[in-house]
C-alpha cells in the first residue's frame, strides 16, 4: 500500500475528492489529512471521511519536528498539497524528494509565486482579460509554484466570466484531473 498524507488550508474540496477517489483502492491510502488553519472546514470534512486529521501549526512545522514526526510515524510515502498555502519545509523536501505533489489553480508559470493562491489568482486572470486559464500539477522544490510539472489542463474564458465563475470551471478541472494525476505518479 502506498500511503499519502494530504496537506491543506482551507475548504478542502480537493482533499474531500482525493480522498473519496481512493476510498475503494487497495494500492493507494490517504492515511491522513494535515492542515494549518485552526478553522479550516477541511477539519469537518475529514471527520465526514473518516480520515485522521490534525492541526499542526507554524511551529510545528519549521521548528520543532512534530510534522515530520508525524509523518514518520503513519509512514508516509507521498506528500499531497491540495491548496496548502505554506512554502514547505526543507526537512519534508529533504525527507519527499519529488515525492511532493501540488496543484495550482493556473497555467504555470503564469499566474503563480507568493501571495498567488485561489481568489487572487482567478482576480488577476480576469483582470488581463486571459482567454484561457487551467490548472497545473507539479512536483514541490523549495519554492512557491516552481518544480517540474506532471499535468496542466486548460479551460476558455469569455468577457462573461467573473473570479467566481472561473474558480467554479477550475474546481471542475481539479475534481476530474487531480485524483487521477495523482494514482499516475505515485503508481509510477
Ligand atoms: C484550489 O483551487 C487549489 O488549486 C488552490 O487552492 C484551492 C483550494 O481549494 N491552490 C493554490 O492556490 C496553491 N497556490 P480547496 O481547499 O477547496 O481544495
Amino acid at each position: 500500500m502506498i500511503n499519502i498524507a494530504i496537506l491543506a488550508s482551507g475548504n478542502g474540496t480537493n482533499a474531500q475528492q482525493i480522498s473519496e477517489y481512493f476510498a475503494g483502492s487497495d494500492k493507494v491510502c490517504v492515511k491522513c489529512i494535515i492542515y494549518n488553519r485552526k478553522d479550516a472546514y477541511v477539519a469537518e470534512r475529514a471527520k465526514n471521511l473518516g480520515i485522521p486529521a490534525h492541526y499542526f501549526s507554524r511551529k510545528d512545522f519549521y521548528e520543532n519536528g512534530s510534522v515530520m514526526q508525524y509523518l514518520k510515524e503513519q509512514q508516509i510515502d507521498w506528500v499531497i498539497l491540495a491548496g496548502f498555502l505554506w512554502l514547505v519545509p526543507d526537512d519534508m523536501l529533504a525527507a519527499y524528494p519529488d515525492h511532493i505533489i501540488n496543484i495550482h489553480p493556473a497555467l504555470l508559470p503564469n499566474y503563480g509565486g507568493k501571495g498567488m493562491y485561489g481568489h487572487h489568482v482567478h482576480e488577476a486572470v480576469i483582470a488581463n482579460h486571459e482567454k484561457e486559464s487551467g490548472i497545473t500539477i507539479h512536483i514541490v522544490d523549495n519554492r512557491y509554484d516552481c518544480g517540474t510539472t506532471l499535468f496542466q489542463a486548460k479551460c476558455t474564458l469569455t468577457d462573461e466570466d467573473t473570479p467566481d465563475t472561473l474558480a467554479e470551471k477550475i474546481h471542475l478541472l481539479e475534481k476530474a484531473y487531480f485524483p487521477m494525476v495523482i494514482e499516475k505518479t505515485v503508481l509510477g
